[in-house]
């Protein structure tokens, strides 16, 4: 009888701990219709926020760019100010599509030596100077139709006041709180502070999340624009937090800080025009690069699953990726071959795939191996009633990006400097490359792998789509894009099914197979012709729009792989 509280409370722990660590089950997408707009982003919060900002009149950049800052209240994982990443605005007035490029970049004072192999990345080191709140300002200044503040107050409102938490963000805020680095670290010890349950348990589903000092930083954003976070307090807060933590990042490197209008790197499949990301980032050269070498194999006249076409859609990955490694880095810093995206050079890689023998990654380049990276960053669509598209991904890099918590300001820091190349000319099998391409220079940007895409049809948006994941955000974007266009399948369904990787070294395929019989002898096969298979759960959250063009109707799909809400605006 003695012993059955403690064992009781030790239970009651036990069964509490476990169930932090659980991920949210979700198996189905969820789908919203609508005709005057729609927000699709990791969080219910933050697409509500974008749609109430639609039905105010705001367009699909206003509504952009309010979704990004709710989201950096409501899904600190990878929402954020103090990361960077890259937004695709398609006009609605015949003006062509641009990139809002505003990723991070190395301070001055970085070098190209600056980092050990193997070391640490959650430190102030590998933090590269934020571009979010540049990039955002960008967007507005260039197409926003609604006062900068008025897009701004919802998220100061959500940190100010507080909001639910839901399954999703119990999971992520427990999950962080609970590695050994962030418990014992001085370093994380304002994370600990902001981010802990105030009565020191974990947190769950239904319990309010305050974030004051994100909500006094948020305000001044919105009431003195952006620059207000690369000058003044907040600036000398995150200098102060560099100060302290060893890290690089001056004044003069934030108030230097400009993001940036690309031209996107534009390419056609099957009559469409697609539209991604140009450098500092792989995923718009990358995506186009595979559809091209895909697009004279006639994929759609066999089936999605059969081992042909998995093995097609990996061989066609794998010499992309190949050419990233090879060329691809920021333009500034970088000349860039033009023949990638190019009909004539898919066709002469096409040439060499056979077509049931897998080509050994060696045999393309044989002295490069990438680097690992950690599943984190989040994608959003959204769409206006005029027809104006937005295709936004953008991170902190890992998931909770350093995980240090700028005191007094409230907001996460990125760690972003790992996406450069960490030394020259060492590549190895555990994945660190050394080419020039993507080496450390002061002011560079660091290359990407995120693909916020837009695919449209005589001018006007057709498909919205993204994902986080590292790099398989590109083999989830390219197979969204073959769904839809090659094998015709409705939004829901081409979100919904399984998702396949290659991303050329490690030289395997990971692929989110079921148990079906399809499946399964489809793996066989692939193994039979030479390919490594391993099976993953989860790829990616590609928060998605469809348009139809006969109809003009939006559907929105959010991902189940992690959650996220789509939410319509219909009058
Ligand atoms: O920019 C990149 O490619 C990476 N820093 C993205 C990391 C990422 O997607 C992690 N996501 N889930």
């Amino acid at each position: 009888m003695k012993l059955a509280l403690p064992c009781l409370l030790f239970l009651l722990l036990a069964t509490t701990l476990a169930r932090a660590a659980d991920l949210p089950a979700r198996t189905s997408v969820q789908v919203a219709r609508a005709s005057q707009g729609m927000v699709v982003s990791e969080t219910p919060h933050a697409s509500r926020v974008g749609r109430d900002v639609l039905t105010r009149g705001g367009n699909a950049v206003d509504a952009a760019v309010a979704t990004a800052f709710a989201l950096a209240v409501t899904w600190p994982e990878a929402g954020n100010i103090g990361g960077g990443g890259f937004m695709m605005v398609h006009p609605a007035d015949g003006k062509p599509p641009v990139c809002v490029e505003y990723r991070e970049t190395a301070p001055a004072a970085a070098t190209e030596t600056m980092f050990e192999l193997g070391e640490s990345r959650y430190n102030c080191k590998a933090v590269g100077v934020p571009g979010t709140v540049g990039g955002l300002q960008l967007a507005h200044e260039s197409f926003g139709r609604l006062p900068w503040r008025d897009i701004v107050m919802p998220a100061v409102r959500l940190a100010e006041s507080g909001f639910v938490v839901d399954d999703w963000l119990a999971y992520s805020t427990n999950k962080v709180l609970e590695q050994e680095n962030v418990r014992l670290g001085d370093r994380y010890a304002e994370l600990r502070r902001v981010y802990s349950h105030p009565q020191g348990r974990p947190w769950r589903k239904g319990d309010v999340m305050v974030l004051l000092d994100l909500a006094r930083t948020l305000r001044t954003i919105a009431e003195r624009g952006g620059n207000a976070f690369y000058e003044g307090r907040i600036a000398d807060l995150l200098v102060a937090e560099m100060q302290r933590g060893n890290g690089i990042i001056s004044k003069q490197d934030l108030e230097g800080y400009r993001a940036k209008i690309r031209k996107p790197i534009g390419g056609t499949y099957r009559g469409y025009d697609l539209y991604g990301p140009p450098p500092p980032c792989s995923g718009g050269t990358c995506v186009i690069e595979t559809l091209n070498i895909l697009e004279p194999f006639k994929l759609r006249e066999h089936p999605r699953f059969g081992a042909r076409n998995l093995h097609l859609i990996a061989e066609a990955a794998r010499r992309a990726f190949a050419d990233r490694a090879k060329y691809l880095g920021d333009p500034d810093f970088t000349s860039i071959p033009k023949h990638l995206t190019g009909k004539e050079y898919a066709a002469k890689l096409a040439g060499a795939i056979k077509l049931d023998e897998a080509t050994p990654s060696e045999a393309i380049a044989p002295e490069i191996q990438l680097a690992d990276e950690s599943p984190d960053t989040t994608h959003f669509s959204v769409i206006d009633g005029d027809g104006m598209g937005v295709s936004n991904t953008y991170t902190l890099e890992a998931s909770w990006g350093s995980r240090i918590v700028v005191p007094g300001a409230g907001f996460l820091l990125n760690n972003e400097m790992g996406d450069f190349n960490w030394k020259r000319g060492h590549t190895d099998r555990k994945g660190r490359i050394g080419t020039d391409a993507n080496l450390i220079r002061p002011g560079k940007r660091m290359l990407s792998s995120q693909s916020p895409f837009i695919v449209a049809r005589d001018g006007k948006v057709v498909l919205l789509t993204g994902s986080p994941g590292g790099r398989t955000i590109i083999n989830t974007v390219l197979g969204n894009i073959l769904n839809v266009l090659e094998f015709e399948m409705p939004i829901d369904k081409a979100i919904d099914t399984a998702r396949l990787h290659h991303q050329w070294f490690p030289d395997e395929i990971t692929f989110e197979g079921t148990k079906s019989d399809e499946h399964a002898s489809a793996v066989k096969k692939l193994r039979d012709w030479g390919h490594t298979v391993r099976y993953r759960s989860r790829q990616g959250s590609a928060h998605s729009i469809h348009v139809d063009l006969k109809t003009s109707k939006y559907v929105g799909v959010a991902d189940w792989r992690r959650g996220g809400f789509a939410a319509g605006h219909s009058q």
